[in-house]
């Protein structure tokens, strides 16, 4: 059977070598190029030393790329594809852009997030929000999806059959995330330097997350009083996020009806499983069991004193926050079973 051709743009950065690595063993598809403007020319198993002798390829300009491919991955910097899109569009028949530039509907929303206008707002309606369990059937009749932020991922996936199932307050909702050094790209700065970074437990978000945007945006469609306020910590862990989400029940319901919440929703998923043991080490999710992979691991607690409900969901950022997602993406838009090419289970111990 001939296979798929897939460009990846901004083949160089953090996602885009593990969308590489992760389309490196997918049965169906063949990367024909991949981009780099600072490594043009050079070798891509030098820059990505995991898939020496896997990957047999030189990094192109996006100047000079000029064959169709069937599929373009986007893996640039928050602001820079929009600036591209009519030459991705030219290219390919199909887009998944793992950035933010088309994951909100509304332009002034993004100028109020992301500081700068929007200089292609025509094309936010064409992009549909790339949330597998709970936008498949959008994402499967469109040609172009923007991936979630990786904490709008987890915190949406945590939250979503409890806002539609009506069973929480629609705020307060605090979501609060412990980061990893991933997330902030390859490209280093001082807050990212070894020194300042390691052992680190910084709060370098108490507010102002940009993610709020898309997860109320996604949330207001069932509840247009929804509110959620992120406070993000920036912890000693290269992979992963955790999420404890603090929200208030409705009114007093038992364990068995969150269970029941979340088996609605999710107990078809084959991504999505429920942790809450009564003993043991791993009772609740920790992202550090899944890294490589594509779960998602949701737990919660009942605080009966208050009627706080706490929700607790881990993911890997690399992969089901961002290069896992959009491959889960393409395999629902050609109909093919979501799990090709992620079934890695992850590691244990590690
Ligand atoms: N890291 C995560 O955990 C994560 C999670 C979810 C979503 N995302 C999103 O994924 C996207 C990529 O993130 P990343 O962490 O992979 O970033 P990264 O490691 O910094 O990589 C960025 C890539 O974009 C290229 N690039 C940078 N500026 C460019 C420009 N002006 N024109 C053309 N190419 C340019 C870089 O190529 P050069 O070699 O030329 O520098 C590199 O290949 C971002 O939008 C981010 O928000 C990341």
């Amino acid at each position: 059977m001939k296979k798929l051709k897939i460009g990846i743009i901004g083949g160089s950065g953090y996602t885009g070598g593990e969308v590489l690595r992760i389309l490196a063993f997918h049965p169906k598809v063949k990367i024909t190029y991949l981009t780099s403007e600072r490594l043009k020319g050079q070798k891509v198993s030098q820059i990505h030393p995991n898939l020496r002798g896997l990957i047999d390829l030189d990094f192109s300009s996006i100047n000079d790329i000029k064959d169709k491919v069937d599929v373009l991955f986007i893996c640039l910097p928050n602001g820079v594809s929009m600036n591209y899109i009519d030459k991705f569009i030219s290219l390919a028949d199909k887009i998944i852009d793992c950035g933010a530039d088309f994951r909100l509907e509304d332009d002034k929303v993004w100028l109020n997030w992301y500081k700068i206008p929007h200089q292609r707002p025509e094309y936010l309606k064409k992009f549909v929000y790339g949330l597998p369990e709970l936008n498949r059937e959008r994402i499967k009749e469109s040609n172009y999806v923007a991936i979630p932020g990786c904490e709008a991922t987890v915190s949406l996936l945590t939250l979503y059959p409890l806002v539609a199932l009506d069973l929480i307050k629609p705020y307060p909702i605090i979501i609060d995330a412990k980061m990893s050094s991933s997330q902030s790209g390859k490209n280093f700065s001082l807050a990212t330097h070894h020194p300042e970074r390691t052992h680190c437990v910084r709060s370098y978000l108490p507010s102002g997350h940009r993610h709020t945007a898309e997860i109320e945006m996604f949330l207001s469609k069932i509840n247009k009083k929804i509110r959620v306020d992120i406070s993000a910590t920036a912890i000693d862990m290269v992979r992963g996020i955790l999420v404890t989400i603090h929200c208030f029940l409705k009114k007093e319901i038992k364990e068995k009806d969150i269970w029941l919440a979340y088996r609605k929703y999710y107990k078809n998923e084959y991504f999505i499983r429920l942790v809450k043991q009564k003993t043991g080490i791993y009772r609740y999710p920790e992202p550090k069991i899944l890294w490589g992979t594509n779960y998602c691991d949701i737990g919660f607690d009942i605080d009966k004193r208050s009627q706080r409900l706490i929700l607790i969901g881990a993911i890997d950022n690399l992969v089901r926050g961002t290069a896992g997602q959009a491959v889960q993406c393409l395999n629902i838009m050609y109909n093919w079973p979501e799990n090709l090419g992620l079934e890695f289970s992850g590691l244990h111990p590690i």
